[in-house]
């Protein structure tokens, strides 16, 4: 383990203090909470990836790692690749992955979970059940109302489902009654509107966990770890607030549970669970001190939580006893060891862009920081190449920072140009944009992974160098191109985010376009001083973006005195016509690219919204992994 064990220790003393759980003791109080990956097998058994990605993150540190919610029952299926456990069929897998992540020094907790109506029939194979009759906002498909006797067989099912986990060699199982799902759907009088004995009043609506709860103790024991996951505040109308999640906590504590894990929302209040980039860092730590304020139980916070800082100043203040670093833990799986070495300038920082959050392009999870997830071990199955080269990659996007690292760790030689007014590429220009500073740290970290795997940085006007292979940025910028030669003096959203153009305060300008980069062209000139009104062709901004980037860009240009409007023309007073993306251009699009001049072997993408370079830097891992070599498997 690290050189220096104890420099982390010393700078962040509550940490690295261990805490009790039960008859667990965790090493410190650093955790991963329940993440969907995806990366079950077809059949929810256990297999390769999730062990690699769940082993990684016991190897780096974690005091504890919950699993991403495991079903109860096949009706609870949340995701078509959901681990499952509602068969002893599964219990070989999930004690391969129980073993692999001791071995590794972790502690491995279960989420123990049933969607309720927070999924689709499509998944589940059968109707969707709830507490009451009542379509989520999002699916709107119309769930059956739990019988008394089929509410007593889920409970069953959670209690059977414990002990599988327990019996794989499990350290403790958590209870997902939080973002919605059927334990919480039954806790939240938003989703629960029975009149029967698991209806109505607080104690009624907790039946069904308090059932769970006794059943479990009663077949593994009062020390079985057991933690319950609740949202706090559903931020819904109708549905719990932190004094009635209080309440409920007060009895949760006289059931005997060993921790409680403060989360938030439901589908319909999604935005507020994965908070997005700007969004303030330790968001719902205040409200978890609320809560352990007035309990006795262990409570564990999440919500951006990325750095020790954070972490250490809520264990400080005595808002939580636990920090949950979820996304976090995908850019990062060793971000405690790193911590503890004193080497925090090295962590790949979680960007918020909820990009691991999308199911469109693949299912499993996928992230721009970090494109080894769930195929950790992709670099050690490559290899170092037998005959090392000489590259050159002309510019610093992510996707050219990625690729350069990935080439060096191989072994090659890699030097990165890095261009004049380009550095970090369209990153870099969104960090000017209020709020999305961090893209600044991500480009700060990539360039640091590079240097220390060997890349060599070098300014555009130094000599050129030979090299085999020459490696250029083109950038996606699809912008509607009649529009802008319509306009006289119109410019591009990307003039004004690169800085192309000057903003002058005071003056009229028309931002026209649906895209994130015309909503935040348009932020950007609002924050500089000018009068902007963002025109969209409905209602929606943004609308490439994840929808939580819808929110906070709109609440960001009404801060900045912004006009929101529907339309497509621009008053004849106006000084400046922004034009956003043209949304008949796609990836496939040539004209959507700007491709520089000077000869390449071959190009990196860079692009502005998170989905889309997300796909620029997968394929620059794949073009530096074939390069000076075959590509090696990468399943
Ligand atoms: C990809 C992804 C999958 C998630 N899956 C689960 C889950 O299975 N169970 C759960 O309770 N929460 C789940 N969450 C919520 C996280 O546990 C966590 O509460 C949330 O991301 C906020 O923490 P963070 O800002 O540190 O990421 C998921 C979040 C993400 C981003
Ligand atoms: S995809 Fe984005 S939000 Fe998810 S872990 Fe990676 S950087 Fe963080």
């Amino acid at each position: 383990m690290p050189s220096v064990p104890t420099f982390g220790a010393a700078i962040y003393p509550h940490l690295f203090t261990p805490i009790r759980l039960g008859r667990l003791t965790l090493p410190n109080r650093m955790m991963v909470p329940a993440l969907t990956t995806s990366f079950a097998e077809a059949d929810g058994s256990v297999g390769e990836a999730l062990i690699h990605y769940l082993v990684e993150r016991a190897a780096g540190g974690f005091g504890a790692i919950v699993t991403e919610n495991i079903g109860v029952h096949p009706g609870g299926r949340v995701m078509p690749r959901m681990v499952m456990a509602d068969d002893d069929r599964y219990i070989p897998g999930l004690a391969r992955l129980a073993g692999a992540v001791r071995d590794a020094g972790g502690v491995l907790i279960g989420q123990i979970s049933h969607a309720g109506r927070q999924t689709r029939s499509s998944i589940t194979g059968q109707p969707l059940v709830a507490p009451s009759p009542i379509p989520c906002p999002l699916n709107r498909e119309m769930p059956h109302e739990l019988a008394i006797n089929e509410i007593e067989r889920l409970e069953r099912a959670f209690v059977e489902t414990a002990c599988r986990l327990a019996v794989s060699g499990f350290e403790g199982v958590e209870i997902h009654g939080a973002h919605g799902y059927l334990v919480g759907g039954f806790l939240s009088p938003y989703s629960n509107t029975r009149t029967d004995a698991y209806g109505g009043s607080l104690d009624n609506r907790m039946r069904f966990l308090r059932n769970i709860l006794r059943g479990i103790k009663l077949r593994l024991g009062d020390d079985f770890p057991l933690i319950v996951r609740i949202s706090a505040d559903e931020f819904i109308d109708g549905g719990l607030n932190v004094d009635q999640s209080i309440e409920l906590v007060l009895r949760l504590e006289d059931e005997g549970i060993h921790a409680l894990s403060v989360s938030v929302g439901v589908y319909g209040s999604f935005n507020k669970v994965s908070m997005i980039t700007g969004e303030p860092e330790g968001q719902w730590l205040e409200m978890a001190g609320l809560v352990k304020a007035r309990s006795h139980l262990p409570i564990i916070g999440v919500g951006r939580i990325k750095r020790a800082t954070v972490a250490e100043a809520g264990l400080a203040t005595d808002k939580i006893d636990i920090a949950a670093f979820g996304r976090a833990s995908i850019a990062d799986p060793h971000l405690p060891r790193r911590v503890l070495e004193g080497r925090e300038d090295d962590i790949q920082c979680c960007l918020g862009c909820n990009v691991c959050l999308g199911r469109s392009s693949r299912p499993e999870i996928i992230c721009p920081i970090n494109p080894l997830v769930g195929r950790e071990d992709l670099l050690c199955r490559a290899g170092a190449v037998i005959t090392a080269r000489t590259v050159v990659v002309h510019g610093s996007c992510l996707a050219a920072l990625t690729a350069a690292w990935v080439a060096a760790v191989r072994g090659h030689e890699v030097i990165v140009v890095e261009l004049n007014g380009e550095n970090g590429g369209m990153q870099a220009w969104r960090a000017r944009v209020p709020g999305q500073e961090e893209h600044a740290e991500v480009l700060m970290a990539a360039r640091r992974r590079a240097a220390t795997a060997g890349v060599r940085f070098l300014a555009e006007t130094t000599k050129a160098t030979t090299a085999d292979a020459v490696w250029r940025v083109r950038r996606f910028e699809p912008i509607d191109r009649r529009r802008l030669a319509a306009g006289a003096g119109a410019v591009s959203s990307y003039d004004v985010l690169a800085g192309r153009v000057t903003v002058v305060p005071g003056s009229r300008l028309v931002a026209i376009g649906d895209d994130l980069s015309i909503a935040e062209a348009a932020l950007l000139a609002a924050a500089r001083g000018a009068h902007v009104t963002l025109l969209a062709s409905g209602p929606s901004i943004a609308r490439d973006a994840h929808p939580g980037y819808r929110e906070v860009t709109r609440r960001k240009l009404r801060q900045f005195g912004a006009e929101i409007a529907t339309g497509s023309e621009s008053p004849a007073d106006t000084d400046v016509v922004v034009v956003g993306h043209d949304p008949a251009l796609n990836y496939d699009s040539p004209d959507a690219w700007i491709t520089p001049s000077g000869n390449a072997t071959a190009y990196v993408a860079d692009a502005y919204e998170p989905g889309v370079f997300t796909a620029g830097v997968y394929k620059a891992v794949t073009l530096a992994l074939a390069f000076g070599g075959p590509e090696p498997n990468q399943a």
